[in-house]
């Protein structure tokens, strides 16, 4: 019977999955090796943006659920299940994923383990770990202990994480043992739904489903940015064309919004480490197309600057735009690899008086570019503008009318570069108005 679950790593992965996981009944600890980490989440406080996710952490830290630590000897001597949630960044200076922290944190645990227990690697990593690591938890467990390895990637998109952890849409389990296998079972027999398929495979095959799931993901979304391209120079509406082949349902119309793109802290650096990771298997050519689709994805940030240079008679210096939207996404404070901060960033070095406003990721952004001018509101953001560029689509920007711009900015010009407005209203009521994927 399992009742002690410890998270390793304790960003957004991990403390998701340690609230999680206090919430489908257990007793978690989750241990980091930053302290200030750990006092924030001691207190119940999150140090990122995710909705419902502050209040299941402040639920089960007074409930005494859920408890976080520093102390790794702690949890070795504790935990029947250990999850390794720790990340694996683009490496700097490089394509691949960096494994250092995984590395560490899957060494240091299997020598602080002194009881037998389950290690559970969640991190999206290259192809091969899972053994290796198995091997390496072998060679580094006491002696008289059984601790085993099993890889159980994580699919939870930002903005849903609770919902995705605490009901699945499917658990991908690899595993060398079946004993192991039944206690994943077990441990989240409360989060299986009648019909949640359960994928039990080997290693290699539960590594491989993670990434292939993202790389798919990132091929659709610049599979119809592709046609964008073309719709832009002959003409067409690509919303229209991505609802008529969605409306086939072996290709579906999700994950084909055209727009300036895919970015955050998974896509665009997995389809670059699966490449790096096939490169060193000798595969060099099979997935190349992986380059083509993040070359398209870039080249759609590249559109929307030339847009605003555009609209603004090529020459951005002491223009005033107003950016709506650096999170990468709504319902994220996440501004890493995001196409909107990175859009502003040019526009900025470009001489252009930038105006940045998201109701989550200014935070963020300021602590990356502090030099680009953060506002607390909309309103401050278009007052006075000489072009509106909206980058994210938060409720509060696709809920825009012209009535509400009019009277606030300098001059009516609009970039929607996430096709989420009426471009016909807008441009009934005397806007220049620029979409992605539109003739202009
Ligand atoms: C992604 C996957 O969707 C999750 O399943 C996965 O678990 C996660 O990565 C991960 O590996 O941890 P996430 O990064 O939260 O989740 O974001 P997505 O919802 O996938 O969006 C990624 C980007 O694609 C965003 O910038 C979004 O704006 C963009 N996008 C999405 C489009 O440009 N068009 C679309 O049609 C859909």
């Amino acid at each position: 019977m399992i009742e002690n679950i410890s998270v390793i790593g304790t960003g957004y992965l991990g403390a998701t999955h340690a609230a999680c996981m206090a919430e489908l009944g257990y007793n978690v600890l989750g241990v980091d090796i930053d302290p200030e980490k750990i006092d924030s989440l001691s207190r119940g406080e999150l140090p990122f943006h995710e909705p419902g996710l502050p209040e299941l952490i402040r639920k089960h830290v007074d409930s005494g659920r859920l408890r976080f630590t520093t102390d790794l000897e702690e949890v070795g001597a504790w935990g029947d299940v250990h999850f390794i949630a720790v990340g694996t960044p683009q490496q700097a200076g490089g394509t691949g994923a960096d494994m250092t922290f995984v590395n560490a944190a899957t060494a240091s645990l299997a020598r602080a383990i002194t009881k037998d227990a389950l290690i559970v690697g969640k991190s999206t990593v290259p192809v091969g770990t899972a053994r290796r690591l198995a091997k390496l938890v072998e060679e580094e467990s006491a002696a008289g202990v059984r601790v085993t390895l099993a890889w159980n990637p994580e699919f939870l998109r930002e903005g849903f994480a609770v919902k995705d952890t605490i009901s699945p849409d499917r658990l991908v389990v690899g595993t060398a043992d079946p004993a192991d296998e039944a206690i994943l079972r077990d441990v989240y027999s409360d989060a299986l739904g009648r019909d949640t398929p359960w994928i039990n495979t080997d290693f290699e095959t539960a590594e491989l489903v993670k990434v292939a799931a993202n790389a798919f993901l990132a091929t659709k979304i610049s599979f119809i940015n592709a046609f964008s391209e073309v719709t832009e120079a002959v003409g067409g509406n690509i919303t229209t064309l991505a609802d008529a082949i969605g409306h086939d349902t072996r290709i579906g119309r999700k994950f084909l919004n055209a727009g300036v793109g895919f970015g955050g802290g998974c896509l665009p650096k997995d389809i670059r480490a699966l490449q790096t990771r096939v490169g060193e298997l000798g595969l060099d050519h099979t997935m190349r197309f992986l380059d083509e689709m993040d070359q398209i994805n870039l080249r759609r940030r590249d559109r929307v600057v030339n847009l605003a240079e555009n609209i603004l008679s090529g020459d951005l210096t002491g223009k005033r735009i107003a950016v709506l939207g650096v999170a990468f996404k709504p319902l994220s404070d996440d501004v890493r690899d995001s196409p909107g901060l990175d859009v502003a960033v040019r526009l900025f070095s470009g001489g252009a008086d930038v105006a940045v406003y998201d109701p989550e990721g200014n935070r963020n952004a300021a602590k990356r570019f502090p030099r680009l001018g953060y506002v607390d509101s909309l309103t401050e953001a278009v007052t006075g503008a000489d072009l509106v560029v909206l980058t994210t689509e938060w409720n509060e920007f696709k809920a825009l009318t012209p009535a509400d711009l009019e009277s606030l900015v300098g001059q009516k010009q609009f970039i929607d570069a996430r096709n989420v407005l009426d471009a016909s209203e807008w441009e009934g009521a005397g806007w220049r108005f620029a979409q992605l994927g539109r003739h202009f």
